[in-house]
């Protein structure tokens, strides 16, 4: 988010800051970045934040409201109703933080999404389970990083699963779609992606939160253009313009099947998390945080795509609880890769250890980067074997 910020302030755009923390607390690329900031009592207090901000504008409108942060995405459309600015009005964001509504309005434009019902109640979950049949995926309507999510085989699988759904109000129940996992993740400028990238999860998200022996991997994809992933595009140009999408970035995931069939994921009206962003720009040598600003600030790309390598993020989580004491292999790793191990993000020697279930980014990550994807995924199935953090 700082470095949006940043990006913003560079191609000349004034920037006017809404936070819930005292300046002095923002990161310096973010605060550097700024020409006034609102420190608001309550992010989540939507109408209370509107009236706020509308007394500090004092009559003055922004040209464009953005938030980048699904949490917050509904609060920006929120303040643009307020404000009379252009972009997602509430009614057109919330299609993109409730799945349900989500997959209602693509189904209506013909888009193949998993065969879904919501339901509210221990009752309507075993009705949907009865019409649409195992294996199913059961998942908060409103979630994210694939928290309280479940896959069920049967009805014992699913009673558990209902016994620790509780807490949820909402879920989405959905047909079960076997297959590989990608992104469509584009720059919207009227429209139409000026910009767009398509990585690969190795393995889908949810194996990755279920398995913490698991080293996670995000690939972006050198080719995104070749024939086994149009399908994919395609489908993300159709669900932007179902969901009368504009301008900004965008976040979704599809399904592929092994008999090539595309199924719609989810979408959200921001970029990835996880320093995904960051490995776009290693994919180019661009600036897409800059690239970002510029196409939401004047309707322009001008960052120079070419693509010249896949990119894979290889995120780490130590053995062990407490603090990192060892970290193994790594001089190896660096031997192997050599140039090509752009990126060390791992957890030093002394740093407590993340939660891996809340964060993807769990103990850190390396990224390398190779213009052969075979290389690149070699590498990166190397780190996940050889390198090894221990916590105690
Ligand atoms: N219908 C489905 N079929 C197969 N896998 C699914 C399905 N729905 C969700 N998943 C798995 O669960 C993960 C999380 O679900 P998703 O809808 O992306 O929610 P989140 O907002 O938590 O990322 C997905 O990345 C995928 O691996
Ligand atoms: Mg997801």
């Amino acid at each position: 988010m700082p470095l949006f910020t940043r990006g913003l302030a560079e191609v000349g755009a004034e920037v006017l800051g809404v936070g819930d923390q005292p300046a002095g607390a923002l990161p310096e690329p973010a605060r550097r970045s700024l020409s006034s900031y609102l420190q608001v009592r309550n992010l989540w207090d939507e109408e209370a934040v509107a009236a706020e901000v509308g007394r500090w504008l004092a009559g003055a409108i922004p040209e464009r409201v953005e938030c980048l942060w699904e949490p917050g995405v509904l609060l920006a459309a929120r303040l643009r109703d307020a404000l009379g600015v252009p972009g997602l009005t509430r009614q057109q964001a919330f299609a993109f933080r409730n799945k349900e509504r989500m997959k209602q309005v693509l189904d209506g434009a013909g888009i193949r999404t998993p065969r879904h019902l919501a339901a509210s109640t221990v009752s309507g979950c075993w009705e949907a389970a009865e019409r649409l049949g195992f294996p199913l995926i059961l998942k908060p309507i409103a979630g994210a990083g694939s928290m309280d999510t479940y896959r069920v085989h049967d009805r014992g699988e699913l009673n558990e699963a209902l016994s620790r759904l509780r807490h949820v109000p909402e879920v989405s129940v959905e047909e079960f779609v076997d297959g590989e996992e990608y992104t469509f993740d584009a720059i919207s400028i009227g429209g139409e992606p000026a910009y767009h990238n398509v990585a690969w999860y190795r393995p889908r998200p949810l194996a990755a939160r279920s398995n913490e022996w698991v080293s996670p991997q995000v690939v972006a994809l050198r080719f995104p253009d070749q024939p086994e992933l149009g399908g994919g595009i395609e489908m993300g140009r159709a669900v932007l313009k179902a969901l009368s999408f504009e301008s900004g970035f965008t976040h979704m995931e599809w399904y592929r099947r092994a008999d090539g069939e595309v199924v719609f994921g989810e979408i959200g009206a921001r970029p990835p998390g996880a320093h995904q962003v960051d490995q776009m720009n290693f994919a180019c040598d661009i600036d897409v945080f800059r690239g970002w600003a510029e196409a939401v600030s004047f309707g322009r790309f001008s960052e120079d795509v070419r693509r010249l390598y896949n990119v894979a993020n290889v995120y780490k989580r130590a053995h062990g609880t407490g603090r990192i004491r060892r970290v193994v292999g790594l001089e190896r790793i660096r031997r192997l890769c050599g140039p090509h191990l752009v990126w060390d993000n791992l957890l030093p020697v002394g740093a407590r250890r993340r939660d891996w279930r809340q964060t993807l980014v769990s103990d850190g990550f390396l990224v390398v980067r190779h213009p052969d994807l075979g290389a690149t995924l070699a590498m990166a199935d190397e780190i996940g074997k050889a390198l090894h953090l221990y916590a105690a």
